[in-house]
């Protein structure tokens, strides 16, 4: 394994760049990995309805036992130890401890995340929690339409603030939604995600909604706790595929469409105003007080990176050039896309400090004789380390790295085909193997702990 010349000027420029408290971590999210999908009085979420519809899920499968996480957690967590983690971020099943999405809350629900926590405080790693990554109890979808609703705004806030009643003071920081773009445009434009609607118009007014409910949340979260609060972004930064006049406006509206219609909103209380033409009958109805609500004071800002967007509108469109080629999902790997999005992120919008909350590649990961020699996914995290060092050095601050994923697990519409883990899973033994990059990242990790401690004298 070429572990050594990938690593070492990488080092070097972290050591000497990163914020004194960096921390190092992995991400998951529950419907990926939890499984135990009605156990203890967990109540269904839109994923369960999701995959239960003939050809929505590439292989036919579904999240009744993932990772089977929720009963292997202390495993999971031994995992994260031995790579020397000091950050773990997972989410909350929102309807394992409130099973309808509103009134009762369920005991055993929350007793399952006490034991995570308790267990994730004996090992020394810090946790951040995401309330929302993707998993709307059925039962709000049943009742309101889910996010097409104005009413979920404030039932989202009322579980927000009994989470962080309980978990506050037990928790790094808690993000209210993980990627609202993908919730909107993957799950009401494009019909890749649950609920699989096409309809422009309704996708950007449950965009609305979704950044209703992350102010909502903040807004009711700081009554009850002192804990960071923030948001999970994934920004996907739009380039022109060339110097023409078409390709740069297209690539206007798709970083608008992207990136600027939820940082505006939160970072300046207002919709762009490029985007609200460009979307003409469709863009969503927004209510007197909506921005103030939104515009909420944030603690920090989550990125999630994984690739950029070339923007050609010729016939056909001219593909992206992959000079580092691309990913198992068919993503162009381009980090220095991470640096340049970062630092204008940090020009733009002065964001309170940055977490790269998610940021890794699926692989066609082949296990043989008990090892995965994933030399990609080392250079790939490699890469996006040194791309992040360069924006540090420009003067951006962030403040910790969380690779995806800490294990292989159920990639959405995907299925469990893609795998995006540092630790490979067999689905049917359920057994964790470690792959060269979970090895290498420990290296990492431990030589970069050693470069950081004072010398004595
Ligand atoms: C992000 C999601 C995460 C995972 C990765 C590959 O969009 O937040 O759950 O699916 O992509």
């Amino acid at each position: 394994m070429k572990i050594e010349t990938y690593s070492n000027s990488t080092l070097l420029e972290l050591s000497q760049n990163l914020h004194p408290d960096f921390q190092w971590g992995a991400a998951t999210s529950a419907a990926q990995i939890e499984g135990a999908y009605d156990e203890d009085g967990k109540g269904l979420s839109i994923w369960d309805s999701f995959c239960a519809e003939p050809g929505r899920i590439t292989d036919a499968s579904d999240i009744r036992v993932a990772c089977d996480h929720y009963h292997r957690y202390r495993e999971d967590v031994g995992l994260m130890q031995g790579l020397g983690l000091d950050a773990y971020r997972f989410s909350v099943a929102w309807a394992r401890v409130q099973p309808l999405g509103r009134g009762a809350w369920n005991e055993a629900g929350f007793a399952f995340y006490d034991r995570l926590l308790e267990t994730l405080r004996e090992a020394g790693i810090r946790p951040h929690v995401t309330l929302y990554h993707w998993d709307l109890p059925a039962a709000l979808q049943e009742e309101f339409g889910g996010w097409e609703s104005r009413a979920v705004v404030p039932l989202f806030a009322d579980y927000a603030a009994e989470v962080a009643r309980r978990f506050g003071d037990r928790v790094a920081s808690i993000a209210t939604l993980n990627e609202p773009w993908c919730v909107a445009t993957l799950g009401y434009e494009i019909a890749q995600f649950a609920p699989g609607k096409k309809d422009r118009a309704l996708a950007m007014q449950v965009s609305h909604h979704l950044m209703m409910a992350h102010g909502a949340a903040v807004k009711a979260m700081r009554k009850v706790t002192q804990v960071p609060l923030g948001v999970v972004l994934n920004h996907t930064p739009a380039f022109a595929a060339e110097a023409l006049e078409s390709d740069r406006k297209a690539a206007r509206i798709d970083d608008g469409l992207n990136v600027r219609w939820y940082m505006d909103p939160i970072f300046r209380g207002q919709y762009p105003a490029d985007i609200l033409d460009h979307l003409g009958a469709d863009a969503p109805k927004v209510e007197d007080g909506d921005l103030d609500l939104i515009h909420q004071p944030l603690d920090f800002l989550g990125i999630n990176f994984y690739t950029r967007s070339f923007i050609s509108t010729q016939t056909p469109p001219k593909p992206a050039p992959g000079k580092q080629g691309f990913t198992d999902m068919g993503w162009e790997i381009y980090p220095e896309a991470l640096t340049q999005h970062l630092v204008r992120l940090s020009r733009e919008y002065a964001p309170p400090p940055i977490f790269i909350t998610e940021n890794g590649m699926a692989n066609a990961d082949k296990l043989v004789d008990g090892r995965v020699a994933d030399v990609e996914r080392i250079q790939y995290v490699n890469e996006h380390l040194k791309a992040l060092a360069r924006a540090v050095a420009l003067g951006v601050d962030v403040r910790g790295y969380f690779y995806w994923s800490l294990l292989d697990n159920f990639e959405w519409n995907s299925g469990y085909t893609k795998r995006f883990g540092l630790f490979h899973v067999n689905y049917a033994t359920q057994e964790r193997v470690a792959k060269d990059s979970a090895l290498w990242y420990r290296d990492f990790i431990t030589a970069f702990k050693s470069r950081r401690t004072p010398k004595a004298g």
